[in-house]
């Protein structure tokens, strides 16, 4: 039987987030269905940030109420801060996420605060998401290149990733945010932050800005990676990554595991519905 490698789809948080005109709250949610019954554990839905940074993201409430929750399925949410966290459990977020950076520049422009500052306000959220029973995820960004630092040390992620780890994080998940790396800079990446975290609690996050994503997935998939993010349809970037392109589409990711003989326990019709309709949001949004 075939070995499983999971996709963690975030096309409805990760590609949404970026578009520039608002998208009708019933569009994202037909999303969400849709996406509800493609095979996915869990996709990422909304983020409870503050709405002056990121206003696509501001009907999160009325996203997580909307849908239509399929048994098996985690809906997740992005939570900056306690506030976040707290918006997020009000509106039944079944797991969180605490976002950080490997590098300083991204940080500061991110989430206006240094990587220390940011670390210490994840640390309330980590306590009330205990406390609620609330599972918590946590990514560090830019892990080989930033937009504003440049190339990024191995050892500041795994710095990061430990940290994350250590006050609780079941996964981290690594992000190549601006789809600059390179099978070599991920290998060596990896090579740095497995002798802290292990790989069967890493996610790969990668966008695909240089159409190198694909070789990405496969140079982690060799140090033992079995969870990847992708978006529906390619969507998305990054408001505070200049230059960020989509995550690497959900629906390539899994040909590509198909072909390398996994199994991602996904309807690939499912798929195409899904990233359809994740395309003509994106085209009617730029009309
Ligand atoms: P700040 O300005 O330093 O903080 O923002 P603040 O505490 O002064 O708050 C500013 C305003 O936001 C205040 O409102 C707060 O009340 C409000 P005002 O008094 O001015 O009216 N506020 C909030 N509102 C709603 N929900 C909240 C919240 N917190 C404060 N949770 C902050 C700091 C972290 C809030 C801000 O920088 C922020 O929201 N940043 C989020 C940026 C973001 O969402 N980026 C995209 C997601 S990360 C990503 O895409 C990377 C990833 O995909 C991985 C990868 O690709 O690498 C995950
Ligand atoms: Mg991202």
């Amino acid at each position: 039987m075939a070995e499983r490698v999971e996709i963690f789809e975030v096309g409805p948080r990760d590609g949404l987030q970026n578009e520039k005109r608002q998208i009708a709250t019933a569009d994202k949610i037909a999303l969400v269905d849709c996406l509800s019954s493609a095979g996915f554990r869990r996709i990422e839905v909304a983020s409870f940030v503050s709405p002056k940074w990121v206003p696509q993201m501001a009907d999160s409430a009325d996203v997580l109420a909307g849908i239509t929750r399929a048994p098996g399925v985690r809906y997740a949410a992005l939570t900056p801060n306690l506030r976040g966290f707290e918006g997020a459990l009000a509106a039944k977020a079944d797991e969180v996420a605490v976002f950080g950076s490997a590098s300083e520049g991204f940080s500061k422009a991110n989430i206006n605060a240094t990587i220390e500052e940011s670390l210490a306000r994840f640390v309330p959220v980590m306590e009330a998401a205990a406390q609620a029973g609330v599972p918590v995820r946590g990514y560090v960004s830019c892990v080989t290149d930033c937009p504003y630092d440049g190339a990024v040390d191995p050892f500041d992620v795994a710095r990061v990733a430990d940290r994350l780890f250590q006050m609780g994080c079941y996964e981290v998940s690594l992000g190549d945010t601006i789809g600059q790396a390179t099978p070599d800079s991920i290998d060596a990446m990896l090579r740095a932050v497995c002798q802290v975290v292990p790989a069967d609690k890493l996610a790969g996050h990668y966008h695909d800005t240089s159409g190198r994503a694909l070789d990405n997935i496969e140079a982690s998939l060799a140090r033992g990676l079995r969870v990847f993010d992708a978006a529906v349809g390619g969507l998305g970037g990054c408001p505070y990554a200049p230059g960020a392109a989509g995550n690497v589409a959900t629906e390539a990711v899994h040909d590509r595991l198909t072909a390398l003989r996994y199994q991602t326990g996904l309807d690939r019709a499912v798929l195409d519905s899904a990233a359809g309709l994740a395309r003509a949001l994106r085209l009617h949004n730029t009309e």
